[in-house]
């Protein structure tokens, strides 16, 4: 095992959540926060995580690490596996099972082996921060153990951890690839991810209206309105598959008033399907009342951030004023090309 460090961006969601849960295309992109993860040897025969942020620690014996992948393996549920493996803390089963995949599936000798992982990314508000960690971890074990591995398993592998806290089989479809490429992705059921080429210049403010919903909770209250009204639920997820297809297109052209358009439009069918908040309407209103181009909702919803789409308005800095005067942190973002990028530690520095 060598040393190494990888990182990985926040993602936003320019256009599509909810609706990606249901099949239909959604457009993400990479952000320039980061989580990043380091690899070190250690003199103990064990495997050590650390997440610095959540201040929570574990030691495992690798037997232990094997142990616990034929658990998950033969688990009947998420919520199963979480009880079963009780006596470990929650936030740190999804890197173990990460590790106990790598170790089993790839043959990784993982003892002495030392993981360090941080993140710059705001947690609970909508930035992919749980995916954007379980990346860095996959990335930077991957590196260190030496491993051959294609662009798909390692987001399969990061995908395990998502799967883990989102109890969700389907949790990270799109999150855990657009933080791994980097730039613009798009999802929908028939096609995947795919890394789009577009390398347009997409000025973001993001605006934090406070703590949101777990996306467990969110996707859970969206499946039962599907199961209580499911025609008018599919109607309005249908629309939001055009503002992404749409969307999509406009970036593409660089038209970034039809872009912003397009959020608006998105924005005001998640609030119709219950997955906005007052501080994210407000917020959104905000930015249209100061003519930015666009603004919505990003993530699961119910709190979290807006993302606000800057365009050419002349009253930028009063919409962000405004949005100030209610209380709301508000910080540019831009979207980076960087994906997920491992080294080996000594020719990286770690600030
Ligand atoms: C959460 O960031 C995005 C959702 O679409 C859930 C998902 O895609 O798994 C709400």
């Amino acid at each position: 095992m060598q040393s190494s460090v990888a990182r990985a961006p926040a993602v936003v969601k320019l256009f599509g959540e909810h609706a990606v849960v249901y099949g239909k295309t959604c457009v993400a992109a990479a952000i320039d926060m980061f989580a990043t993860a380091e690899v070190s040897r250690t003199n103990v025969p064990a495997f050590t995580v650390a997440l610095v942020d959540l201040n929570k620690k574990v030691e495992i014996d690798v037997d232990k690490l094997s142990e616990l992948y034929r658990a998950y393996k033969r688990k009947n549920s998420f919520v199963s596996y979480l009880e079963e493996n009780n006596q470990i803390e929650k936030e740190l089963l999804p890197c173990l099972t990460i590790a106990a995949k790598l170790a089993v599936d790839f043959g990784a000798d993982l003892r002495y082996t030392d993981v360090m992982v941080k993140s710059d990314i705001n947690t609970q508000r909508g930035l992919a921060s749980s995916a954007a960690c379980y990346t860095a971890f996959t990335c930077a074990l991957l590196k260190a153990a030496g491993v051959e591995f294609s662009d798909q398993e390692a987001i399969e592998l990061a995908k395990e951890g998502e799967k883990i806290t989102h109890r969700n089989e389907g949790a990270g479809r799109i999150d855990v690839s657009t933080s791994y490429f980097g730039g613009v992705v798009s999802y929908d059921s028939l096609h995947g991810a795919v890394k789009e080429d577009v390398n347009a210049d997409l000025p973001l403010l993001l605006v934090d209206t406070g703590p949101k919903k777990s996306t467990a909770e969110a996707v859970g209250r969206m499946a039962e309105l599907y199961n209580e009204r499911s025609t008018y639920l599919e109607d309005r997820l249908t629309k939001i598959e055009e503002c992404s297809s749409q969307g999509l297109a406009a970036i593409r052209e660089g038209n970034l008033e039809k872009a912003g358009e397009l959020m608006y439009k998105n924005h005001e069918l998640l609030r119709q399907l219950g997955a906005s908040s007052q501080n994210l309407d407000d917020a959104v209103q905000i930015a249209k009342a100061h003519g930015l181009a666009g603004a919505k909702l990003s993530g699961g919803g119910g709190g979290g951030m807006a993302i606000l789409l800057i365009g050419n308005s002349s009253r930028t800095s009063e919409a962000i004023d405004a949005i100030e005067a209610k209380g709301f942190w508000i910080n540019a973002a831009a979207v980076t090309q960087e994906g997920a990028k491992t080294r080996t530690k000594s020719r990286v520095a770690v600030s």
